[in-house]
């Protein structure tokens, strides 16, 4: 019988198509250097997240879902969780979560999942993290590398790898604008029914297209212009606040292009900021000036998806 289990999973940036993939449309999503690992044992009673309501719900759905499909009995565990992913902003902490819960429950249940459905016990702990995703953060942490994403249904997910030129994302970093007071679900409830979406929707698919083309055929300028335009409409759609459009104002004036990556935040911070920059140190010196001064981190792309630890 086994009576331990571990297994990590990474964290992620969205190049484009956040709030879009919500409704049906196609996202770009990049797995990053920033994991969390998560370890399940055998106890007499659970013991995890006592102090965190909706993290221990998202437990019991996914081991629920385990239980339910493969006819299995209960098994309480305690739970230890380490991370270098920084929680709220943006950068797919409980997608991540999810996923190595999910990875480390059926290891302790010895079942044999692949990552679909790793993904679709991940995925009943996602919707009690935030009630409507679209799945594309896990489908990333799940899956690793850089993915096109599209739910088509509820039960149908396109997921596709999309092969990147390392250069790509040499001069990028990761800006943080602050941890949102929102959280991801209520970003997402609220822009149902804002007039804006309708537009807002058309126009970020163009762009995620032409997102895809940039990176197949390494179009440099295409992808930085595409994503500036994605950034724009994401402060046009109100999920940007003042601070973070401040920063992005800011970087363009140093030729840098930024967006916010993941679903904002209005009231006070945005979360994290993906800044294409024209000249790195110039950017780290913006963020370092005393009346900013503004957290940044580097990453790299991440090709490992959800795996068993040992
Ligand atoms: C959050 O990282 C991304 C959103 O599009 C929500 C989702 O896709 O589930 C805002």
């Amino acid at each position: 019988m086994t009576h331990f289990a571990k297994a990590s999973a990474p964290g992620k940036i969205h190049l484009i198509g956040e709030h879009s993939s919500v409704y049906g449309k196609p996202a770009i999503l990049c797995a990053i250097n920033k994991r969390v690992v998560v370890v399940l044992k055998r106890t007499a009673k659970d013991n995890f997240f006592k102090d965190d309501k909706i993290a221990r719900e998202a437990v019991i759905s996914i081991r629920s879902y385990i239980k339910e499909k493969y006819k299995v009995k209960n098994i309480p565990v305690w739970i230890d969780v380490t991370s270098t992913i920084p929680v709220g902003r943006g950068l797919g902490s409980s997608a991540s979560l999810s996923a190595a819960i999910s990875q480390a429950f059926f290891s302790l249940y010895r079942i044999n999942a692949g990552p679909d459905e790793v993904f679709n016990a991940a995925y009943a702990g996602e919707k009690i993290f935030h009630g409507n995703p679209s799945g594309g953060d896990l489908a990333v942490c799940v899956y690793g590398g850089v993915i096109w994403f599209r739910k088509e249904t509820e039960n149908i997910k396109l997921i596709k790898k999309i092969k990147v030129d390392p250069s790509t994302f040499k001069n990028v970093l990761l800006v943080d604008s602050g941890k949102p007071v929102e959280s991801t679900r209520e970003m997402v409830v609220d822009i149902v029914g804002k007039k804006e979406v309708g537009k807002f929707l058309i126009a970020q698919e163009k762009l995620t297209k032409e997102v895809s083309d940039s990176l197949i055929n390494n179009k440099q300028k295409l992808l930085r212009e595409s994503i500036v335009s994605s950034g724009k409409n994401l402060e046009k759609l109100g999920v940007v606040g003042k601070q973070a459009q401040k920063i992005i104002f800011d970087l363009s004036n140093l030729g840098d292009s930024a967006k916010v990556s993941g679903a904002g935040g209005f009231k006070e911070g945005s979360g994290i900021i993906l800044v294409f920059c024209k000249n790195i140190s110039r950017t780290k010196k913006y963020c370092k000036e005393p009346e900013n001064p503004l957290e940044f981190m580097e990453f790299k792309l991440e090709s490992k998806g959800v795996i068993i630890e040992k």
